[in-house]
């Protein structure tokens, strides 16, 4: 595959055989040193990989792709962080459409094929005064063959296709859609980023059952995010906002 070169992103690659986490050694050396912005971090085992909500990220040693990205997008606001978000969502969406068809991505920052979770996105912040700097962290399921049964609905592209993909590869590519969007939002193109963003967004218009924090159920119709990226729903014919913590899909 022709992967073009990138100007910055992942010019800076630090090989890691085993970490605790990327996203853990990447705030870690920002805390001390200034790394060149996108620089990455990878590694082929992490013994205490972070997942969301303080989850944990399985990956046997030697299979997946294991990042993490440091940037400092100064030109946003602090209201506008959750556009990372879709910054690192819609790169991670373009690699796995090159492998499989039905890729979607579950709001916030999930990628998923059909209904299982192929790679997931942690964005972590230093939010010093001198160092406004982020750290984009993804995991992408390539070779796993077979996962912890606790997860609720994994799956990766040796699963989905019965082939092994050579991680640097997928490594390059997500480094090459990461800095395209990255500029995108770096040139202030919001509405460009939103609209891709939707266009690929699971369960976009139809309708599901939601779960509440407090456990009780509402039925509705994903509608889009908000500016701040809450999830808004359709629901009885009023539009609810969500924040990550406050729902969750029943799939
Ligand atoms: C999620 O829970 O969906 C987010 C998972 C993010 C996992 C990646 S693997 C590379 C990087 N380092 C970490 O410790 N976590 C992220």
């Amino acid at each position: 595959m022709n992967v073009p070169e990138t100007l910055f992103t992942g010019k800076n690659a630090i090989f890691l055989p085993e970490v605790d986490s990327t996203n853990a050694h990447a705030l870690d050396l920002l805390s001390k040193t200034n790394p060149q912005e996108g620089t990455c971090i990878f590694s082929d085992y992490q013994t205490a990989g972070r997942g969301q909500i303080g989850r944990y990220w399985h990956s046997s040693q030697g299979k997946n792709l294991l990042i993490s990205y440091i940037f400092y997008p100064k030109f946003i606001k602090v209201t506008d962080q959750f556009l990372l978000n879709i910054v690192a969502s819609l790169a991670v969406y373009d690699v796995i459409c090159q492998y499989t068809t039905d890729v979607k991505i579950k709001w916030p920052n999930d990628i998923y094929v059909n209904d299982k979770k192929i790679a997931g996105i942690l964005v972590q912040s230093l939010l010093e005064v001198m160092k406004y700097a982020h750290v984009i962290g993804i995991g992408i399921n390539v070779n796993e063959n077979s996962f912890p049964e606790i997860l609720p609905n994994p799956t990766s592209l040796f699963q989905l296709k019965g082939a092994n993909f050579e991680c640097e590869s997928i490594r390059l590519q997500l480094s090459s859609r990461l800095e395209y969007y990255y500029l995108k939002m770096k040139g202030l193109h919001y509405n460009y980023l939103k609209e891709l963003y939707l266009n690929a967004m699971y369960r976009f218009g139809i309708p599901a059952d939601y779960k509440l924090l407090d456990d009780s159920i509402i039925h509705g119709i994903i509608n889009g995010i908000d500016d701040s990226g809450k999830l808004l729903i359709i629901s009885n014919d009023t539009v609810k906002h969500f924040d990550f913590r406050e729902i969750s899909f029943l799939i």
